[in-house]
């Protein structure tokens, strides 16, 4: 095999599985075991794999035109996407800035904030280039991407000095917290442009969840202070939270908003960085310098847009957001028991989101081959045990994969 695989130690890693069909909740190996996937794909599948309207619409798209430039050219499915994505925020003359990978929508937003108060400047410069984040953030992996990750507990430690340090603090759970983070602000608000946040629930970090409550305090204060905020929805957005996006849960009004991931709905890779009227007025000017430059080669592409307008549609006409309810009742019915167990630190279902933390890190080469053991793709993460599926997976497959968690749990891993 000469593929190197993603956060994998290529020496010792179990040797990869081979799949060769997917459909629905389940993935097909080459040896013939059909496994239920409780990861939908690092959670992109939220209809499930092979919707027949998504493959309808690629395949339409694929015949007429494939690809295309956005420079200078637009076609009707960018157009469509980016009249509906614009809508995602309140009020009129929002932007859509389409990208490859939620890694990239990142750094355009972060682009787009430092840029946005250089144009403000009368010099056309600006000291508020670093970033806010939080502690157990995951934000991609291209380099700023990875400057707003918890640079100590996470997997781009190797790279400290190697991109710009930005400040991570801790979520404001309580008003003392909310102080503490108000002065620190205060304190840097000539250097910083932005807060980042993945809204209710840190996803790549170890499913780490928080309360709309301190959702809305981080908002409180980028307003005190006119910072700019940024949610990063890549992971939370389309549903998995148990709404659209997650920030509708806390009432909060993003500045710029990243979504990935779910977008065209497992399918092919789109991404797009969405902004206030406020945040792009600045750009919009006579002098060119004030331009955002930044084109990623397949920005908009096509077929990816097609497929993000049909998994639209199917949120308008299937009753996705009921599935995602039914889910997390189920995840909380038989999970939440786990919680009494000795080892087991929390036991948090949200959305389409059920996860154990246990005392300990898990080993993960081993908790992999155990679950293959029980015809079920589980991958844990750090100390969590978690599964994410498809919103469309059924009570029975759902039940697998619970089944499958609570004798790995009770295992004594
Ligand atoms: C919150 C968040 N932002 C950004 C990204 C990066 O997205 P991508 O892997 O598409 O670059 C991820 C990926 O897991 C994510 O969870």
């Amino acid at each position: 095999m000469n593929l190197w695989l993603p956060y994998t130690q290529m020496k010792t890693a179990n040797r990869p599985i081979e799949v060769i069909a997917t459909e629905g909740s389940t993935i097909t190996l080459a040896d013939g075991r059909v496994l239920i996937d409780g990861i939908s794909s690092w959670w992109t599948a939220c209809h499930g794999y092979r919707h027949p309207a998504i493959v309808n619409a690629i395949e339409d798209q694929a015949r007429r035109m494939p690809h295309v430039m956005l420079g200078g050219i637009v076609h009707p499915p960018v157009l469509r996407l980016g009249e509906r994505l614009a809508a995602l925020l309140p009020g009129r003359g929002n932007k859509v800035f389409f990208c490859d990978s939620g890694s990239v929508a990142v750094e355009v937003a972060m682009k787009m904030s430092v840029q946005h108060w250089a144009n403000r400047s009368s010099t056309g410069r600006t000291s508020k280039t670093r970033f806010l984040t939080f502690r157990d953030s995951y934000h991609g992996d291209t380099s700023g991407a990875m400057s707003l990750c918890d640079p100590v507990d996470s997997m781009h430690a190797n790279f400290r000095g190697f991109f710009v340090e930005q400040f991570p603090r801790e979520i404001p759970e309580t008003d003392d917290a909310q102080g503490q983070l108000e002065k620190f602000i205060e304190s840097q608000i000539n250097s910083l442009a932005a807060v980042v946040i993945e809204p209710l629930v840190q996803m790549a970090g170890g499913m780490r969840f928080h309360s709309p409550a301190a959702l809305k305090r981080i908002e409180n204060v980028c307003r005190k202070f006119d910072v700019l905020l940024i949610v990063d929805e890549v992971a939370t957005g389309f549903g998995r939270t148990g709404s659209m996006f997650a920030h509708q849960q806390a009432d909060v009004v993003p500045d710029i908003m990243c979504v990935g991931k779910g977008l065209t709905g497992c399918s092919v890779g789109l991404a797009a960085t969405i902004a206030s009227a406020e945040v792009y007025e600045p750009f919009h000017s006579d002098r060119a310098e004030a331009a955002l430059m930044h084109g990623p080669t397949f920005m908009g592409n096509p077929i990816a847009c097609a497929a993000a307008n049909a998994s639209l549609d199917l949120f308008e006409t299937e009753s996705r957001l009921e599935q995602v309810a039914a889910v997390e009742a189920q995840l909380s019915d038989r999970l939440s028991p786990l919680s009494q167990l000795d080892h087991v630190h929390s036991v948090t279902c949200k959305g389409a989101i059920g996860a154990v933390r246990m005392n300990q890190s898990v080993d993960v080469q081993a908790a992999i081959k155990f679950f293959l053991q029980q015809s079920v793709w589980i991958r844990p993460l750090r100390d969590t045990v978690y599964i994410a599926p498809a919103f469309t997976i059924t009570e029975q497959e759902l039940g697998r994969l619970c089944d499958a968690i609570k004798a790995f749990v009770s295992g004594g891993s």
